[in-house]
């Protein structure tokens, strides 16, 4: 297969590509990222990824080097020359090659690539298995509404997942769910949609923004505040949220049934509805089924 990547400006094979090895992102995990998702070969809320992806770079002090603007066109460019229709993009920025140094160096040129990955079509709403949960310590730091590319603590925390049969890690701390390892948790109760709100221990996900929106426009209260791990194991639904799943609903959780082991009434409205607006943004009918 010949996947191609964009570096810093030059398309070239992905196995081809090279970055020095006094990347600060290699040495440090000093860089950012995003993750989005092509639908027909076009990206969905590529703007609010690229919105975000400048406040995560503002969030460590790191100068982009281009635009949000410059960068959407470039990957416009670039996806169709891929012929992926169903995938992601994966997007990245660091902050350079230095001599390796704590200190930020004056001038660091940012490191910037992206590329495309095949995905396979998501299943309709509210069909599969559901996920499941396993509980396991936020020991993540403090900044977690940055998306950045030092993702250890997630790393770890849904390897302790998987070994545990779960497919997500769910994070809680002081008896407080935040978030999973690579989605936004929600548990609704009566027809109120409740997370964490975002910040120190939560990303802001621009699928649980979207998410947001479409709860809105369904009339669903959609509420930010603290959900206590108790609170979630008996809420009437449990689903989580990313870029690459939507929405998932949430069968079991540490072993247990939760959210009557089905997707609830709730959760189905809201990923139809996403999906919807998925489909007016790109135009595609894929997965849609
Ligand atoms: N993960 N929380 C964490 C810790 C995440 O890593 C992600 C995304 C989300 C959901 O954000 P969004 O809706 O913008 O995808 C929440 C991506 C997909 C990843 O790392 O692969």
């Amino acid at each position: 297969m010949n996947e191609l990547i964009w570096l810093n400006g030059e398309v070239m094979p992905l196995a081809e590509a090279k970055v020095g090895v006094e990347d600060r992102g290699y040495q440090f995990a000093d860089g950012v990222y995003e993750v989005i998702r092509l639908y027909d070969g076009r990206p969905f809320t590529l703007r609010e990824h690229l919105e975000r992806l400048e406040k995560s770079a503002a969030g460590i002090q790191m100068p982009l080097s281009m635009t949000r603007e410059a960068l959407s066109a470039e990957i416009l460019k670039f996806v169709p020359r891929t012929k992926v229709r169903e995938g992601m993009i994966y997007l990245q920025a660091t902050r350079g090659c230095a001599a390796r140094n704590h200190v930020f160096p004056a001038n660091c040129q940012p490191n910037i690539l992206f590329y495309v990955r095949h995905l396979a079509p998501l299943e309709a709403p509210g069909a599969g298995p559901g996920a499941a949960l396993h509980t396991v310590p936020d020991e993540r730091w403090k900044k977690c509404w940055i998306k950045s590319i030092a993702l250890l603590a997630n790393v770890l925390a849904k390897n302790q997942a998987a070994s545990a049969g779960a497919d997500e890690a769910a994070f809680v701390e002081d008896g407080v769910v935040t978030e999973c390892s690579a989605s936004n948790l929600f548990i609704v109760a009566g027809e109120r949609v409740v997370t964490h709100p975002i910040g120190p221990k939560v990303l802001p996900g621009i699928t649980r923004l979207v998410l947001e929106q479409i709860a809105r426009q369904l009339g669903i209260d959609f509420v930010e505040r603290p959900v206590r791990f108790e609170e979630a194991m008996r809420a009437d639904e449990v689903f989580i949220t990313s870029t690459t799943r939507e929405i998932s609903w949430v069968g079991k959780w540490d072993a247990k049934v939760v959210g009557g082991g089905r997707c609830g009434p709730v959760t189905l409205r809201l990923h139809k509805a996403l999906r919807e607006r998925i489909l007016q943004e790109t135009g595609s009918l894929a997965g849609a089924a």
